[in-house]
């Protein structure tokens, strides 16, 4: 792990992902030194092995954890639809296949679902966050519907398609503190923020 001299104790958040580490850097107890895998110098993807949003959370933290003795959280997120058994679930991501791509997720779930009226879906995000040889879980959850058709264009993933109950807008049409108030990822980053407040001192 590189050196990074600071008195605040260092938590990593283990993503490649910059915008997801900016987003939560407002909110982390001010005593807390946040660092991504970027700035600790680690530069291999860790596999996504597990078979839920649960164990790739758990394995990609432990994997950080053991390897840098370093506190550390991890997500993992993704849309479950009933109609389609849960899927696209672990596998959001990559779900039409390589090359990875929004758009081309989106088509292939529309298609899948056809002109189906049973349209309901949530999003899911896990955190897991393990210090001190203890692993604490946090969870998020919106339940909503799939629209037939695209609707907004803010977002990413799966936004344009997701109709968040009681609202009229989708994903992508709602700002990025609007969907942070209803989103699985605001839900469950809150619950860890609380915690970091409360005991990570
Ligand atoms: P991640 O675990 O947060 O990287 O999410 C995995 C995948 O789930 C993303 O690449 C998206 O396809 C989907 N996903 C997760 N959260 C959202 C969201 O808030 N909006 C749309 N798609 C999402």
């Amino acid at each position: 792990m590189k050196n990074i001299i600071t008195n605040k104790k260092s938590l990593v958040f283990a993503t490649h992902n910059q915008n997801k580490v900016d987003e939560i850097k407002d909110y982390i107890p001010k005593n807390i030194n946040l660092l991504s895998l970027n700035d600790i110098g680690h530069k291999k993807e860790i596999e996504e092995s597990g078979k839920s949003f649960y164990e790739n959370a758990s394995i990609k933290a432990s994997y950080i954890y053991n390897k840098y003795n370093v506190s550390c959280f991890s997500d993992d997120s993704g849309l479950e639809v009933d109609y389609l058994s849960g899927r696209p679930g672990i596998y959001s991501a990559r779900y039409a296949g390589k090359p990875y791509d929004n758009q081309k997720n989106i088509d292939y779930l529309l298609n899948e679902m056809g002109e189906s009226k049973f349209r309901s879906a949530n999003f899911k995000t896990y955190i897991v966050l393990i210090h001190n040889s203890h692993e604490e879980i946090f969870e998020g959850k919106v339940n909503g519907e799939i629209l037939f058709k695209r609707k907004g264009s803010d977002g990413f993933g799966y936004d344009s398609i997701f109709l968040p109950v009681g609202l009229k807008k989708s994903f992508a049409e709602l700002s990025l503190s609007e969907k942070n108030k209803i989103s699985h990822r605001g839900i469950a980053t809150r619950k860890l923020v609380k915690y970091l407040n409360d005991n990570f001192n």
